[in-house]
């Protein structure tokens, strides 16, 4: 089997369009102008070019799209200011505080990630990163989608692809991805996305006894675990779809670098029905679904 590239950069640009169209209309019914604030400590170059690429997106959705950059010497507790006045500022309606946070930041100590998300107004948290969104997903009435599974559910929704009944096997438990993903495809009634609903869903993890064998039970298989190419060819079934949220840096072998998911695409394409490439495939749609939630943000706010 040869199989479908799922074209996400190309879903992701229906819906910035979409969202587009929509900011428009809340402004022209006397809405404000939605605001996404990141907030970006240090120098990480991976980090710097998500944040561009997030404020270019929201500028062209005609979203206010803020960088505060704060240099890595910056003290926890002044983080934690930067994020409460945040909360306290009524022109700001999204907040993103971008991960990693620098390990030698905080003095040299490094920052409690946990303590400076869970510091962000769960109105605001656009990740949806927050206890009280994640609880909210859990049972199935969310505030905010998290932007990187929502924006698989969107691809699976909008190619057509449905996992009612099918066997979704999630490679990967990290409260970013693996374990929303794997709660949302489940849900009982789609309340977690479109009609995406359903699915009997298989965390598999690094730890996971017989990995490749649940590999190959998959009808999709959900690869985020962060590691180069782990999924080879022959851990994926004739006809299964195949979503790669890997975005691995890996030597090119010209000095320079490449990026890669962690399925070795060219394997699995041979086995697959339809997967997405790495660049191209899951990656822009987490942008996209981040300004959808940022105009949510704003008009519950608004109301
Ligand atoms: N770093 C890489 N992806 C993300 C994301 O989706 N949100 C945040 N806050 N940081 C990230």
């Amino acid at each position: 089997m040869t199989a479908t590239l799922l074209d996400g950069k190309k879903i992701a640009a229906e819906i910035r369009e979409e969202v587009g169209v929509k900011v428009k209309e809340f402004v022209q019914s006397g809405g404000p102008t939605p605001c996404l604030t990141a907030v970006l400590v240090g120098e990480d170059p991976a980090s710097q070019v998500y944040v561009r690429n997030k404020s270019r997106a929201c500028e062209k959705a005609g979203i206010d799209g803020r960088t505060l950059r704060l240099p890595v010497e910056t003290t926890e507790q002044e983080l934690l200011d930067v994020v409460r006045n945040l909360n306290a500022d009524p022109a700001v309606h999204g907040i993103l505080v971008q991960l990693p946070l620098p390990k030698d930041g905080n003095g040299g100590k490094g920052f409690d990630e946990r303590l400076v998300l869970d510091a962000v107004d769960p109105r605001k948290d656009v990740d949806a990163f927050s206890p009280v969104n994640v609880g909210l997903l859990m049972q199935g009435r969310p505030r905010f989608l998290p932007c990187t599974p929502h924006g698989i559910v969107q691809l699976l929704h909008r190619e057509n692809l449905s996992v009612a009944g099918k066997h979704v096997v999630v490679v990967g438990r990290s409260d970013i991805v693996g374990k929303p993903m794997a709660m949302m495809l489940a849900q009982r009634d789609g309340s977690c996305g479109p009609k995406v609903a359903n699915a009997t869903v298989t965390i598999a993890h690094s730890r996971t006894a017989n990995l490749a064998e649940i590999c190959r039970s998959a009808d999709v298989l959900v690869a985020a675990v962060g590691v180069p190419e782990m999924i080879g060819g022959d851990m994926i079934s004739d006809g299964a779809v195949v979503i790669d949220v890997g975005i691995n840096r890996v030597a090119d072998g010209a000095g320079g670098y490449k990026l890669v998911g962690d399925v070795n695409f060219d394997e699995a394409a041979k086995k697959a029905s339809a997967i997405t490439p790495v660049p191209g495939g899951v990656g822009p749609l987490t942008i996209a679904m981040l300004l959808h939630n940022t105009l949510l943000a704003a008009q519950a706010i608004f109301k």
